[in-house]
C-alpha cells in the first residue's frame, strides 16, 4: 500500500510538472535567458520541487489533491480573512489555538499571522527584516509550535497565511553576512556598488519610501566598504532577482514553509523586485515574470498553496498583479485592493463618491481569471493617498495636491469639523507628500465621539467599511480588533525599537476585556461586533457574492452613494452605500431594479419598501438588494 501511495505521488508530481513547466519556461527565459542556460535552470527548479514534494506531509498532500481538483476554492463567498500579530493577539503561538473559537464565531477561514519568521535583533520594520526564513521568531515560539498551530487552524477549516518577504533580507541574514565577509557568490544575491556613482544615477528616478525615517535608497556598508541597495530601511538589503540563485533559494525557503503548513503566502513589497536604470524600479514587467515563476513552481510541489501579492500602487499598475495578458491566471491568486481602501477613506472625508465611482469603474476589469482581490479597509501599514492626478482633475475644483492635503489634514484631525483622530506619516520634504496613520475606529470617528449620536455615526461608518469589503468581490480581510472598534494605541512610544515608526499607533494589542463585554450587547464593542458578524454571515449566505462573480460599478449619478452590482447569472445583487451623515434617496430606475420583481435586503432580510417612490438609506446606511 505504502509503495502504491508513493507511486501515485510520483505520478501526480510528474503530471503537475508537465503542466507547470509550460508556465515556467517563458518567465525563466525572459528573466534569465540571455545569461543563463535555461534547460539547466529548469532541471534545477524541478529538483527543488521534487525534493519538497517528496517530503510533503500526508495531510497536506490530501489537501493538495482537493485543491488541485478544485483550484477555484478560494473564490467562495465563505472566505473571510483575519490579520493578527500573534503576540498582540494571544501571546505566543502556542496560546493562539485557545482563541480559534472566537475566530470561528466571526466566520474566519484564513488567518494571516503577521511577520513571525526570525527577524534581526533590534529594529526590524515590524518583522519585515527577516534574518532566517527557516526559523520562527523565538519570542513567539518554535517551528514545532508553528506547525501545531497550522494543524489546529486547518482542523477548524482555516488557512494559515504568513509573509514571504521577497524584496529584501535583513542585513544580518546568513546570505548578507556571507556577502559582508567577502563571499562573491552571496554578494551577487544583493545589489552592491563599489562607489556611489550608479546609486546617484538611480536616485534621479527613484522615490523614497521612508523619506523621514530612512531617506534615500542606498546605504554605505562599512564592512563591505561599498554601497548596498536598501529601498526601505538601511538594514533591509534588496535582493538581486536578476540572479537565478535568488529565485532558487527563495523557492526552497518557501516550499520548506509550505511543508510546515503555510497555505497562503503574502508576497511582500513585490513591486520593487526588479531594477532598471532610468525608471522608478517599481512594477517593471519582470516582476510579473518572477511572480509567475514562484507561484507556478509552488503549484507543482504544493498545490494547496495560494499567494497574495502586496503591491500598494496606483490603479493602472495594480491590475496586472491579478494577471493580465500572458500572465492571466498564472500569477498570485490574490492582490490587495489598495484603490478600494483609499477611495473608501477619500469618499468618507468628502461625503462625495464621484471620484471613487470613476476610479473603480474605469480602471478595473469586472473580474480576473483564477484570481480576486483581497479587500480591506485598514491594515498594519499607513494609508498612502495613491490617487492618479488625472482622475482628481476630472472633478474640479479638486486639484491633486489640494485633495491630498485635504485628506491628510482630515485624517490627522486638523481639518475643521473632522471626526478623525489619525496622524501624518513620512511627510516628504521633497514632494510635500504625507501619508496617514490611525486605526479604523479612530479614523472613522469613534475616538472623537462624545455624544451617543456621534458614536452611532462612527459605528455606522465602521460597518459601512466592513459591508463594502464583504460584498465588493474578493476576500475581505479584517484587521485584528477592527471587528469591535479598537482605538489608536500610543504605547509604542515607550519602546525604543518601535518609537521611530508611527505605524505602531494602529497596531494595538487585542482587548480581550472588551471582547468579554460583547455578549452583553450594549457596549460600543458589542454593537460593532454584532454588526460585523451579521455582515459576514450575510456574505456567506449569498453565493451571488462569491469572488468569481463579476463586479460592476454602477454610476447612478448620485454624489453621496456608491453602488456595486454583482452580476451573478441567476440574480444581480445591487449593493448601495451612503457615504454621508444625511439620509439619501434614489429612484429604483437609476439602480436598474426590475419593477416586476420583489427585492429584499440580504443584510436584514427585510423586503424593500420604497419611500415616496425611492430607495432610501439612513446616515451611512447600506443595503444589499437581491430579487427574490
Ligand atoms: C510591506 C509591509 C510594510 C513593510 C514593507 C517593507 O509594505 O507591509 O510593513 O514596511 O513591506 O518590508
Amino acid at each position: 500500500m505504502a509503495d502504491q501511495g508513493a507511486m501515485a505521488a510520483d505520478r501526480f508530481f510528474d503530471l503537475r510538472w508537465q503542466r507547470g513547466a509550460r508556465d515556467l519556461i517563458g518567465p525563466l527565459t525572459r528573466l534569465y535567458g540571455t545569461a543563463h542556460d535555461i534547460p539547466a535552470l529548469m532541471a534545477r527548479v524541478r529538483a527543488v520541487l521534487s525534493a519538497h514534494a517528496a517530503r510533503r506531509p500526508d495531510d497536506l498532500r490530501a489537501l493538495d489533491l482537493v485543491r488541485d481538483v478544485d483550484p477555484d476554492w478560494f473564490l467562495s463567498q465563505d472566505q473571510v480573512g483575519y490579520v493578527l500579530y500573534a503576540d498582540r493577539f494571544a501571546g505566543r503561538l502556542a496560546d493562539l489555538p485557545a482563541h480559534v473559537g472566537y475566530l470561528r464565531d466571526l466566520g474566519v477561514t484564513y488567518v494571516h499571522l503577521m511577520p513571525c519568521l526570525r527577524p534581526r535583533p533590534g529594529p526590524s520594520d515590524g518583522g519585515y527584516a527577516v534574518m532566517d526564513y527557516g526559523a520562527i521568531d523565538p519570542r513567539l515560539g518554535t517551528m514545532e509550535d508553528f506547525e501545531a498551530l497550522t494543524r489546529a487552524l486547518r482542523a477548524a477549516g482555516m488557512d494559515t497565511c504568513i509573509d514571504m518577504v521577497l524584496n529584501h533580507t535583513a542585513r544580518e541574514h546568513a546570505w548578507a553576512e556571507a556577502a559582508r565577509a567577502g563571499d562573491p557568490f552571496h554578494q551577487r544575491f544583493y545589489h552592491i556598488f563599489d562607489d556611489d556613482r550608479l546609486p546617484r544615477e538611480h536616485e534621479r528616478t527613484l522615490v523614497e519610501i521612508f523619506p523621514d525615517q530612512a531617506p534615500g535608497n542606498f546605504t554605505f556598508d562599512p564592512d563591505l566598504g561599498k554601497w548596498v541597495w536598501t529601498t526601505f530601511n538601511d538594514y533591509q538589503w534588496d535582493l538581486n532577482w536578476s540572479n537565478p540563485e535568488v529565485l532558487l533559494a527563495i523557492l526552497d525557503a518557501m516550499l520548506t514553509l509550505a511543508n510546515r503548513g503555510v497555505t497562503v503566502f503574502r508576497l511582500d513589497a513585490v513591486a520593487f523586485m526588479w531594477k532598471r536604470l532610468g525608471t522608478t524600479c517599481q512594477n517593471l514587467p519582470e516582476v510579473h515574470d518572477i511572480i509567475q515563476a514562484l507561484t507556478q513552481a509552488t503549484r507543482v510541489a504544493a498545490p494547496a498553496v495560494i499567494h497574495k501579492s502586496e503591491a500598494i500602487v496606483a490603479p493602472r499598475d495594480l491590475v496586472p498583479y491579478l494577471g493580465t495578458g500572458r500572465h492571466a491566471g498564472r500569477v498570485a491568486n490574490l492582490a490587495y485592493h489598495n484603490s478600494l481602501m483609499v477611495q473608501f477613506w477619500a469618499s468618507l472625508a468628502a461625503r462625495d463618491t464621484r471620484l471613487m465611482t470613476h476610479v473603480l469603474k474605469t480602471h478595473f476589469p469586472e473580474g480576473f481569471r483564477r484570481a480576486c482581490f483581497a479587500t480591506y479597509i485598514r491594515c498594519h501599514d499607513d494609508i498612502g493617498w495613491a490617487i492618479t492626478p488625472e482622475d482628481t482633475a476630472r472633478f474640479p475644483p479638486m486639484t491633486d495636491w489640494g485633495h491630498r492635503d485635504f485628506l491628510a489634514d482630515f485624517y490627522n484631525g486638523s481639518f475643521p469639523g473632522s471626526f478623525a483622530r489619525g496622524a501624518d506619516f513620512q511627510a516628504s520634504a521633497v514632494t510635500g507628500d504625507r501619508r496617514t496613520n490611525g486605526s479604523f475606529a479612530s479614523l472613522a470617528g469613534l475616538e472623537s465621539a462624545t455624544t451617543p449620536e456621534e458614536e452611532g455615526l462612527a459605528i455606522a461608518r465602521i460597518l459601512l467599511g466592513h459591508g463594502l469589503i464583504a460584498s465588493f468581490g474578493g476576500i475581505p480581510l479584517l484587521y485584528m480588533g477592527d471587528e469591535f472598534g479598537l482605538l489608536n494605541d500610543h504605547s509604542y512610544l515607550e519602546d525604543p525599537d518601535r518609537a521611530g515608526d508611527g505605524r505602531w499607533m494602529h497596531r494595538p494589542a487585542m482587548d480581550w476585556a472588551a471582547v468579554r463585554t460583547i455578549p452583553q450587547g450594549r457596549t460600543r464593542a458589542a454593537r460593532i461586533h454584532a454588526g460585523t458578524r451579521a455582515i459576514l454571515a450575510a456574505r456567506k449566505a449569498t453565493p451571488q457574492l462569491a469572488s468569481h462573480v463579476p463586479t460592476r460599478i454602477l454610476d447612478p449619478g448620485h454624489p453621496r452613494l456608491f453602488v456595486v452590482e454583482r452580476l451573478a447569472e441567476d440574480r444581480v445583487v445591487t449593493c448601495l452605500f451612503n457615504f454621508s451623515e444625511e439620509p439619501q434617496a434614489i429612484s429604483p430606475w437609476s439602480l436598474r431594479l426590475d419593477p416586476a420583481r420583489r427585492y429584499a435586503d440580504r443584510l436584514t432580510g427585510a423586503p424593500l419598501r420604497l419611500e415616496d417612490g425611492a430607495v432610501t438609506l439612513p446616515a451611512y446606511g447600506q443595503i444589499w438588494l437581491m430579487p427574490g
